[in-house]
């Protein structure tokens, strides 16, 4: 026992012993910077140590150069001789990362699956291609990982983490102001947010659900073109893309040109679709293409028939699966039938890409058949809740009756018994 505490106590000791080093390594740049009165010099001294290069025991010579341990020696520190390298300008800023991050060697040895092709990625893309024309204002790698506060890809409060990377990208593509030089529209943010996706990645936290580098990538930053935007799409959607490409809208819309999902649920404001978008009236997707009272137009008609017959079906058995719950009846066998002919509806809202009526009707059907069966079941329930209501209602009556006929002869037999 007694052992044990004094191995603990060395521990403790030495824990302590190692810790003060660490607290005393903060290094010439740090340490001058921070004493510095110009927000511009002593801003990276306290920001940096949010920053996952310190974390890998990088430090401000690492990026910058110069001599690290000339503490209160401006002149040794910022030496050119060690290399002192300054801040970089604007345009070399790809080129000062890429010293590590295109250097496979060298990263490797910290990390051995990390990318090293982010600057070659960079340099295609939109922003990188017009970085070397001389355009400023195009994102670099700091304008979306931030500076001296560069965080791990995964740590939840980077400006990279998939939660925060609209905002990233929207500070730039949502300010008219910033962008009024260009040609592009700024409201992809604006829309984004309505979009079933954002909802989907920030209020029910599924990081599945894309931001703008799911699709656009971040370092190849391109609009995908009308080639490609299906597949941007088809990358999740496996099934739904599937169902496509099978049918014949697809060889269609490749003649036209039209990009295949985007033509119907556009691409940043993709909201929940509904069996109203296949109604044929003037703002669904279907009467941009097809004349009113043409074949394909009837077509859909006949699919919402379909599809918002079941969906209705389910709705009423719910209802009155519920009720009958709220009476106090045993409901879970119904209510697991349902499950079923809700999976039919998800199968056949998924199968109107595909055009194939007959499989349409197939899933229809088959859920229409379940839906009937339960909405009997949940009928069948509250017949009962009613006849024992009806029941209760009765014996009810009969006891109150006896009540009363016994009270009445009761004050019969007092009146009689009592002197005159
Ligand atoms: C003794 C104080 C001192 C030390 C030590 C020091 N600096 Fe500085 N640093 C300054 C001052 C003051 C400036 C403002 C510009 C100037 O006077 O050169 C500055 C400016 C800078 C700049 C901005 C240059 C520019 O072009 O705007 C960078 C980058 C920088 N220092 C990095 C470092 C690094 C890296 C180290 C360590 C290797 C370091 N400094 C050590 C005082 C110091
Ligand atoms: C991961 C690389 C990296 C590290 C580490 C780093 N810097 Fe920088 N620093 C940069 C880059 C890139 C810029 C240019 C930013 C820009 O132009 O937006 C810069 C800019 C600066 C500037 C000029 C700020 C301004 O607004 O003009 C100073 C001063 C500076 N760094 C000091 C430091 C100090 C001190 C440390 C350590 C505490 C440090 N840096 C660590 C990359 C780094
Ligand atoms: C337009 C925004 C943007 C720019 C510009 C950008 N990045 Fe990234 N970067 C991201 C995002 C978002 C991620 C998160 C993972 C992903 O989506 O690829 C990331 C991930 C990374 C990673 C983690 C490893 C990896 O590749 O996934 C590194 C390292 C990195 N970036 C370095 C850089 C460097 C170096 C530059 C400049 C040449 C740069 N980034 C420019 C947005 C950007
Ligand atoms: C001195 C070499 C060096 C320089 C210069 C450098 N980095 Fe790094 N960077 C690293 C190392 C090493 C790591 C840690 C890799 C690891 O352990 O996964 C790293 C990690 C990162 C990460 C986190 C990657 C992840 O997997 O989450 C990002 C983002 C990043 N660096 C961006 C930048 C940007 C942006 C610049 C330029 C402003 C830059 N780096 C400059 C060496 C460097
Ligand atoms: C520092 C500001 C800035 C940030 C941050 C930024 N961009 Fe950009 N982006 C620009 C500018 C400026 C252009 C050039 C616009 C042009 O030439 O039409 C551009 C061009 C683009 C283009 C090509 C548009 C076209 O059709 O020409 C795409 C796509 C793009 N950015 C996506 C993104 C994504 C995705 C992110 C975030 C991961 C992002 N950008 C972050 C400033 C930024
Ligand atoms: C679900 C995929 C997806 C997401 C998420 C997404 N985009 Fe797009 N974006 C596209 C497609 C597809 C296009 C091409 C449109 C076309 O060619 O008709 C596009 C076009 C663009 C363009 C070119 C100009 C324009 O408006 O047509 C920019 C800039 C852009 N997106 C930025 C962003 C930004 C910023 C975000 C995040 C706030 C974002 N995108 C999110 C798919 C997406
Ligand atoms: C990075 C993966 C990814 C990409 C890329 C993507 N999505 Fe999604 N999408 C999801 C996830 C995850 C959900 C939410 C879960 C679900 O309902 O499947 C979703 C939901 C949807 C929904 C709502 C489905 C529903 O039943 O509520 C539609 C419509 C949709 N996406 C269309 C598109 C279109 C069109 C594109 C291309 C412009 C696209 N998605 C690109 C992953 C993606
Ligand atoms: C981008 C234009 C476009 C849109 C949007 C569009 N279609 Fe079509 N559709 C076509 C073309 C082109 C054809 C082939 C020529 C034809 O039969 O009219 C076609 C064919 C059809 C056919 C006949 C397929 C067969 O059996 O040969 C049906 C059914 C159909 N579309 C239904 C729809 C429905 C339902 C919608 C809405 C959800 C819709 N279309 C939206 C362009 C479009
Ligand atoms: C011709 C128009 C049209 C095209 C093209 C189209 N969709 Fe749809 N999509 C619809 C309609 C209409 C619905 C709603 C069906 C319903 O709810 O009854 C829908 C529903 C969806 C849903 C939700 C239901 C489900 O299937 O889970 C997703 C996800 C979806 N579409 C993704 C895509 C993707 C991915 C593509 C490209 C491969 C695409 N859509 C192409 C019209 C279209």
């Amino acid at each position: 026992m007694l052992l044990r505490i004094m191995c603990f106590g060395l521990l403790l000791a030495a824990a302590v012993l190692i810790r003060v080093p660490f607290a005393a390594a903060e290094d010439a740049c740090t340490d001058c910077h921070k004493s510095l009165r110009e927000e511009r010099l002593n801003r990276p001294a306290f920001k940096i140590k949010d920053d996952y290069h310190v974390a890998r025991g990088l430090g401000c010579h690492s990026c910058h150069g110069g001599d690290q341990t000339a503490l209160d020696n401006k002149a040794q520190a910022h030496s050119p001789a060690k290399g002192f390298l300054g801040k970089p300008k604007r345009y070399a800023i790809p080129e000062s990362c890429g010293r590590c991050h295109s250097d496979p060697n060298f990263m490797r040895s910290f990390n051995p699956s990390i990318r090293t092709d982010q600057v070659k990625e960079y340099y295609s893309s939109v922003h990188g291609k017009k970085l070397r024309e001389g355009d400023q204002k195009v994102a670099v790698c700091t304008s979306c990982h931030d500076v001296h506060a560069i965080r791990a890809v995964k740590d939840q409060m980077a400006w990279t983490y998939p939660t925060n990377v609209a905002e990233t990208c929207g500070g730039c593509h949502g300010n008219a102001e910033y962008m009024k030089p260009y040609k592009i529209a700024t409201d992809q943010l604006e829309k984004y947010k309505q979009s079933v996706h954002y909802e989907m990645l920030t209020k029910r936290a599924d990081l599945a659900s894309p931001t703008c580098s799911s699709c656009h990538g971040s370092h190849g930053a391109a609009p995908p073109g009308v080639d490609s935007v299906a597949n941007v799409c088809s990358h999740c959607h496996v099934v739904t893309a599937d169902l496509f490409a099978k049918s014949p809208h697809k060889s269609a819309f490749d003649e036209l040109g039209m990009p295949a999902c985007v033509t119907c649920h556009s691409n940043h404001d993709i909201t929940q679709p509904s069996d109203a978008m296949l109604g044929g009236g003037e703002d669904t997707p279907c009467a941009t293409c097809h004349e009113s009272d043409s074949a394909p137009l009837k077509k859909a008609a006949e699919l919402r028939t379909m599809i918002g017959g079941l969906s209705s079906r389910i709705d009423q058995a719910t209802a009155i699966l519920t009720r009958a719950e709220h009476a106090g009846m045993e409901i879970g066998s119904p209510r697991f039938e349902l499950l079923t002919a809700q999976e039919s509806l998800i199968k056949a809202r998924a199968a109107t890409h595909s055009l194939d009526m007959e499989q349409i009707k197939t899933a229809t059907d088959a859920g229409s058949i379940v839906a009937q069966k339960s909405l009997e079941s949940g009928q069948g329930l509250l017949a009962e809740v009613q006849f024992r209501r009806k029941g209760l209602a009765a014996s009810m009556l009969i006891i109150v009756a006896v009540l009363v006929g016994l009270f009445l002869k009761i004050r019969e037999v007092d009146r009689r018994g009592r002197p005159d």
